[in-house]
């Protein structure tokens, strides 16, 4: 074969490849790896979910004044790539703790989406964000965290995944929020870490039931950080990309 046949071949080749990926991107793959999630779900232990944290708690615990020094949130944010002008929605805010960090990232032209579903806890972050100019206050539900279609660059759950009833179908309506490139952080007690703090007692759970829900309801892992001594630290893309059209919060 002559060098300008072997090129013709190898470019033959790389364009099967693209045509490939692309149709399976475009159809059934994407809906096969969800349902190769859903069966990796079902393969594992009935997991029930955590009581919702309560409010009176906070101060003590959510706002205690070690919390930085073992939760890093200058870091979470950085590991995000959260940047100036990008959208993101702090999914279970509780009292607000990561918001001035989340609104100095995303800077003026930015917008935060805190977001919650207890009351007490809306109140707190609405006093809260009367002092950030781009937060807004977000009521959700157990099941709906009332996001408009396509306009969210990164989810982050922090310390939220453990008390969510129904994780796939919640995480399946983040999806339909996020903007194309979008990240979903998911920081949460892991069952299998030692660290610091421990775990309140409940409130852990295995890394693996995360990922495979998460599989289950389109979202691949991408990447995992490890800066947090007793928290697992899970970043995932959506398996479809672009799919929601983009509307303003
Ligand atoms: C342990 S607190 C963490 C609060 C905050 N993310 C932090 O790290 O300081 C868990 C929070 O998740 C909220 N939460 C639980 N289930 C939720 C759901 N399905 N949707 C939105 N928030 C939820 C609770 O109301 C509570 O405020």
């Amino acid at each position: 074969m002559s060098i300008h046949d072997r090129c013709v071949r190898r470019f033959q080749i790389l364009g099967l490849f693209l045509l490939a990926t692309s149709v399976c991107l475009s159809s059934g793959c994407a809906q096969r790896i969800t349902a190769a999630g859903a069966a990796e779900v079902a393969s594992l232990a009935p997991r029930a979910a955590s009581p919702l944290f309560d409010p009176a708690l906070a101060d003590a615990l959510l706002e205690s004044p070690d919390r930085d020094r073992w939760q890093k949130p200058a870091q979470i944010v950085q590991a995000l790539g959260i940047r100036p002008g990008m959208t993101v929605a702090d999914i279970g805010a509780g009292s607000g703790y990561l918001l001035p960090y989340l609104s100095r990232a995303v800077g003026p032209k930015g917008r935060v989406i805190a977001e919650e579903i207890q009351k007490p806890f809306l109140v707190r972050l609405r006093k809260r964000a009367a002092e950030l100019d781009n937060v807004r206050v977000v009521e959700g539900t157990a099941a709906d965290p009332g996001l408009p279609p396509g306009g969210i660059d990164r989810f982050v759950l922090l310390t939220v995944y453990h008390e969510v009833d129904q994780p796939i179908a919640f995480l399946r309506k983040l999806r339909m929020s996020g903007r194309s490139g979008s990240r979903l952080a998911i920081i949460d007690f892991d069952a299998a870490r030692h660290g610091y703090p421990p775990a309140p007692l409940g409130h852990e759970l295995p890394e693996s039931s995360v990922i495979a829900e998460a599989r289950a309801a389109g979202w691949l892992l991408n990447e995992k950080q490890e800066f947090l001594s007793s928290q697992f630290f899970l970043v995932f893309q959506p398996t479809i990309v672009g799919r929601a059209k983009s509307t303003s919060l």
